[in-house]
């Protein structure tokens, strides 16, 4: 990406937001298909495999590592893998650009092979914390050479040559975490265990089952789950159908609800209720959302879901419900801009190492519309009402939830919503513009 030019953008509001859409495949799945079809003995295929920028350092880091992929001309990727602990020795550093998640997921994957690579990424990535996931990589046996200050990116990793199961309670609800140590135990003798008190979301143990790894997770106290995980399995290669991503959905679906008239239909969009907080808070606040034919697709539950424009009251939003929607705060902040009342959403303190510090950008983004916040603690809260004035600068800080939450915004806003920089949506949402566009949004 070219970061140097950046490309403003506008949103106005116009009419009705209508019609049919379906949104690109899921990020989360899309990383875990790459990577964990490139540990496998033989060729995997994956279908609708989201082509986004952080995806695709994703396919590039794999490639470096030995693994074989081939992009068909339809979207379906072929992916020959190396077997599980097979990695060879990279020429060059690996690029992650924007991506935490690919990067967090390489360095697990890694750190259970005998080789030294060094990850990188852009200004935004070489910002977030990657001590949390070094610290059980290396009780495995891995090594950090060399890293920024605090354990950030550029940093290098030597992998373990006879990597060590371990019992891993992880500290913060992280799918990421969580994800980079079962995919540092697949090369691991024995069991490796990771127990979280709050369960985040599962895709890497639904689909390390897929790929034939023998994966048990039960269910721990309230919330959590204590997740089994028998090293050194074959994986056997598989094919994988992407359904379409719930992080992408929620912008459109949000447009949809505070739009005035608006009627859209969103297809097979992933429900895995540990993605789905976003639509259990909605329907709280009063939206008017409609799950038509839900189904299984690939090992994950996905529905199309009906919005149609809904008069939106404020709600308290509780912290264990973060996990389940940590993506979607800030296009739900907007949605809490047009309802009636406060919303306090709770615990958000993982949103401080998103892509930006989220909590204050989304703050500083609902201020510049005329908005009033508060940030308490780890708390957000909005003061909603019917019209919103908009008409603000909204600075995106190379986060792509940002640029898109607020382009949302200005849909439904009085008067236009401008953004810095319209370059980072790329990353998870390529189209996003041309969707807005077909379904009736005014962007230019
Ligand atoms: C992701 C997990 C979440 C989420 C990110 C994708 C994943 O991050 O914010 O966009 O695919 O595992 P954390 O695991 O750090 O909460």
């Amino acid at each position: 990406m070219n970061t140097a030019v950046s490309t403003p953008l506008t949103a106005r509001r116009g009419g009705p937001v209508q019609g049919r859409a379906r949104v690109r495949g899921d990020k989360s799945i899309s990383h875990r298909a790459l990577i964990l079809a490139s540990l496998t003995v033989g060729e995997s295929t994956v279908a609708g495999l989201l082509e986004g920028e952080d995806v695709l350092h994703t396919a590039e880091a794999m490639r470096a590592l030995g693994a074989r992929l081939q992009r068909g001309g339809d979207g379906v990727w072929r992916i020959h893998g190396v077997g599980v602990g097979g990695f060879a020795q990279p020429a060059g550093p690996l690029d992650f650009g924007n991506s935490g998640t690919g990067c967090r997921l390489a360095l697990g994957a890694v750190a259970g092979c005998p080789v030294t690579a060094t990850f990188d990424g852009d200004a935004s990535l070489r910002k977030r914390p990657m001590r949390r996931v070094l610290d059980p990589l290396e009780r495995m046996g891995a090594r950090v050479m060399d890293c920024a200050e605090g354990g950030r990116l550029p940093l290098t990793l030597q992998g373990a040559r006879d990597p060590i199961p371990i019992v891993y309670e992880s500290p913060v609800p992280s799918a990421q975490l969580k994800s980079a140590v079962l995919l540092a135990g697949l090369a691991a003798p024995g069991e490796t265990t990771v127990i979280e008190t709050q369960a985040s979301r599962d895709h890497t143990e639904r689909m390390l089952k897929h790929f034939g790894a023998k994966i048990v997770s039960r269910v721990y106290g309230e919330r959590g789950r204590r997740i089994t995980l028998q090293g050194r399995p074959e994986l056997t290669p598989a094919n994988v159908m992407v359904p379409a991503d719930p992080s992408s959905a929620a912008f459109p679906l949000v447009a949809a609800l505070i739009v005035p008239g608006s009627d859209l239909v969103l297809e097979a969009v992933m429900t895995n209720p540990l993605r789905t907080g976003l639509y259990a808070t909605l329907r709280e606040m009063g939206a008017k959302i409609e799950t038509l034919d839900p189904r299984d697709d690939g090992g994950e539950e996905v529905a199309d879901l009906r919005v149609t424009a809904s008069a939106l009251k404020g709600v308290d939003v509780p912290a264990e419900r973060a996990p389940a929607m940590i993506d979607e705060y800030p296009v739900l902040a907007v949605a809490a801009c047009f309802a009636e009342g406060v919303t306090r959403m709770r615990g958000l303190q993982e949103l401080r190492v998103k892509e930006s510090d989220r909590l204050e950008a989304t703050a500083a983004m609902l201020r510049a519309n005329g908005v009033t916040v508060e940030i308490e603690g780890d708390d957000l809260i909005v003061h909603g009402k019917p019209s919103v004035a908009g008409g603000g600068d909204v600075a995106t800080h190379m986060d792509h939830r940002i640029a898109m939450a607020a382009l949302v915004m200005g849909l439904a806003a009085d008067n236009p919503v401008r953004i810095d920089d319209s370059a980072f949506i790329a990353t998870s949402f390529p189209g996003f513009v041309e969707l807005m566009r077909s379904l009736g949004c005014d962007l230019s």
